[in-house]
């Protein structure tokens, strides 16, 4: 059985058994291997652009001769995905804007995928924003910590709800949660923030207030 890292352990963690799976982005392909070796009736295609990462999770399949489960394939996003192959699909390690023009590139395709999940390290408002404007809600929201490193994964269903800015900024769930990785990533973004408007020269007005207004944000929520 493959041992996955933390976080790749909680992306798993939210693909169904029978889940008709796309792995955007795949690279080394140990998500799909365990995925295949701990679900129950999943296909799972292993996608990414680029040829050698394909090759890299192609080896690995094959060592662990799970072929019959996780099929792969070369393609840019979903562009050679049709739309009958998949219900779930995970976009892991990539950036939030390379994930957001994935999806809004192939909407149609999307046409019976129920779950989202999508680990990102930048910019995870915008990625909550774009997703839940394409008819997805934010179903669970999880940090983990892995290496020093505090990584947000969040799992999208199909349904809509409205969020208001500071659901959309902090997460909903998370921000309920508010537990200790909480608390320590976004005290020490305020930190940063508080550094950064020291740093700004008093005639930038328009970055002074925005960066005023983010703190008082932060500041709110009680860190
Ligand atoms: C940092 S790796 C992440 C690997 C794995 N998903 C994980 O979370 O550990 C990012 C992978 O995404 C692939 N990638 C980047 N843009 C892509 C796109 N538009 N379509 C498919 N794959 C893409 C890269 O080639 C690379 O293998």
């Amino acid at each position: 059985m493959i041992k996955l890292s933390k976080r790749l352990e909680t992306v798993a963690s939210y693909v169904d058994d029978n889940a008709k799976l796309v792995d955007i982005g795949c690279d080394h392909g140990l998500l799909d291997i365990y995925l295949a070796q701990n679900r129950k009736n999943i296909t799972i295609i292993a996608s990414d652009i680029n040829k050698n990462a394909l090759d890299n999770a192609i080896c690995n399949i094959k060592k662990h001769k799970l072929e019959n489960i996780i099929s792969y394939r070369i393609s840019n996003g979903l562009d050679n995905i049709n739309a009958e192959e998949i219900d779930t699909v995970v976009l892991s390690g990539m950036g939030s804007h390379t994930i957001v023009g994935i999806l809004y590139k192939n909407l149609a395709k999307l046409k019976n995928v129920n779950n989202i999940i999508v680990q990102s390290n930048n910019h995870i408002d915008f990625l909550r924003y774009k997703i839940t404007k394409i008819g997805y809600y934010i179903k669970d929201e999880k940090l983990v910590k892995d290496a020093g490193i505090i990584y947000t994964i969040i799992c999208f269903s199909k349904g809509r709800r409205y969020y208001n800015r500071r659901k959309i900024y902090f997460g909903p769930i998370l921000l309920n949660n508010q537990d200790k990785l909480f608390k320590e990533k976004y005290g020490d973004e305020l930190n940063k923030l508080k550094i950064l408007y020291k740093l700004i020269p008093k005639n930038h007005y328009h970055h002074r207030i925005k960066t005023y207004l983010k703190i008082r944000m932060y500041k709110k929520i009680n860190l």
